[in-house]
């Protein structure tokens, strides 16, 4: 008997109307357009906007989509892992509010965190309860409203951010297809160069805490690039190597979208030709766990049945990873 495999069946996706361009960036801080796109790749980002919007209303909305492609009742979900750096709340989980959102009231719920290598970990973490054989429908989401903790007097983190988020159903695949393996490290010492300082249990809010500016992302560029440009590329060419796999045979790249020069570097160690990277950085910036499934939903009709695609990440904590998907479908 084939092994089970978990294959992504349907993904869906979701970004807020509202465009923020470096035009506008230059109205905020002492930038342009010119630094922001060569050092980056980015010309815009996007911005939930209105009053009690959060990440469980861009999930509701990518969720929803994923349903009704699928064709199925939001009733035959069983498990829903949300992977999100910006949680609605402290608690309860996103997820829970997600479920409550959009009618899938027998499964259960919990979020992921591990900044934007948290798609990755949620989607390895899906695939289990596939693998086993004990559940048959589990969606695993990516979202982010970045801008909700983004302090736009700060340029060298408020230029990279957007918000965003993806979803995609697993189900249990005994064709060979599916999630195939998954290469994932963290190693919290780089916690230092990335992180938000208060709003945690060590240091809780405050109106200190507020007026210095401690919610915001925290974030170390320089050292934070060379970490992301080492792991994120090793990380991709060990899954290649111990899965005996040769540029050639690499149908995508999926790169986690912080910076263009990041996704060049692993595209390089790869040695893949431009055309096999989704890339779609100039228009949503980096939307943390947002990225990688809003890649896979702008590429879905792209993607074709058997073909080898190899999602990489790399993320506070630090977090990374790398993770290989023999797509299970042709879209049309
Ligand atoms: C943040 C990042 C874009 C900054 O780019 P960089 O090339 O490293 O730039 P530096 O921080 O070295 O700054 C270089 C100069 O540009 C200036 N600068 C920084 N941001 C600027 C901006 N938005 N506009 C104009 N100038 C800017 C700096 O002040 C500095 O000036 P100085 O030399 O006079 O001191 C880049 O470091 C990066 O992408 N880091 C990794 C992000 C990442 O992967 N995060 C992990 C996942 S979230």
């Amino acid at each position: 008997m084939q092994k089970i495999h978990a294959a992504i069946t349907a993904v869906g996706g979701y970004v807020p109307e509202y465009v923020m361009t470096n035009a506008e960036l230059e109205t905020l801080m002492d930038t342009t357009d010119e630094w922001i796109t060569s050092r980056t790749g980015i010309k815009e980002r996007r911005v939930l906007k209105g009053e009690g919007k959060g990440t469980s209303d861009m999930a509701v909305e990518a969720v929803k989509q994923l349903l009704e492609k699928r064709g199925i009742s939001p009733l035959e979900i069983e498990l829903v892992i949300c992977a999100t750096t910006t949680p609605d709340f402290q608690f309860p989980a996103t997820s829970n509010i997600i479920c409550d959102k959009t009618g899938m009231s027998n499964a259960f719920g919990y979020d992921v965190q591990a900044a934007c290598s948290g798609f990755l970990f949620a989607l390895t973490t899906g695939a289990q309860f596939i693998e086993t054989g004990r559940h048959k429908k589990v969606i695993v989401i990516g979202a982010d409203k970045m801008t909700s903790i983004i302090n736009y007097e700060d340029r060298t983190t408020s230029i990279i951010f957007g918000d965003g988020c993806g979803a995609v159903l697993l189900e249990p695949n005994e064709e060979g297809n599916g999630i195939i393996d998954s290469v994932l490290r963290s190693d919290g010492s780089g916690r230092v160069h990335l992180h938000q300082k208060a709003g945690g249990s060590v240091k809780p809010a405050t109106v200190e805490t507020v007026m210095n500016k401690e919610h915001y992302v925290y974030q170390e560029g320089q050292t934070v690039f060379k970490f992301a440009v080492k792991n994120m590329a090793d990380a991709a060419a060990t899954i290649m190597e111990r899965n005996n796999l040769t540029a050639d045979d690499v149908a995508w790249l999926v790169p986690h979208q912080a910076n263009k020069r990041i996704i060049d570097a692993t595209r390089e160690r790869m040695g893949l030709s431009e055309e096999k990277v989704m890339v779609n950085i100039q228009r949503y910036g980096n939307t943390t766990n947002g990225t990688l499934p809003l890649c896979l939903w702008e590429w879905e009709k792209k993607l074709h049945k058997g073909d080898n695609v190899v999602l990489a990440a790399f993320g506070g904590g630090f977090t990374w990873g790398s993770t290989l998907i023999k797509w299970a479908y042709d879209s049309e």
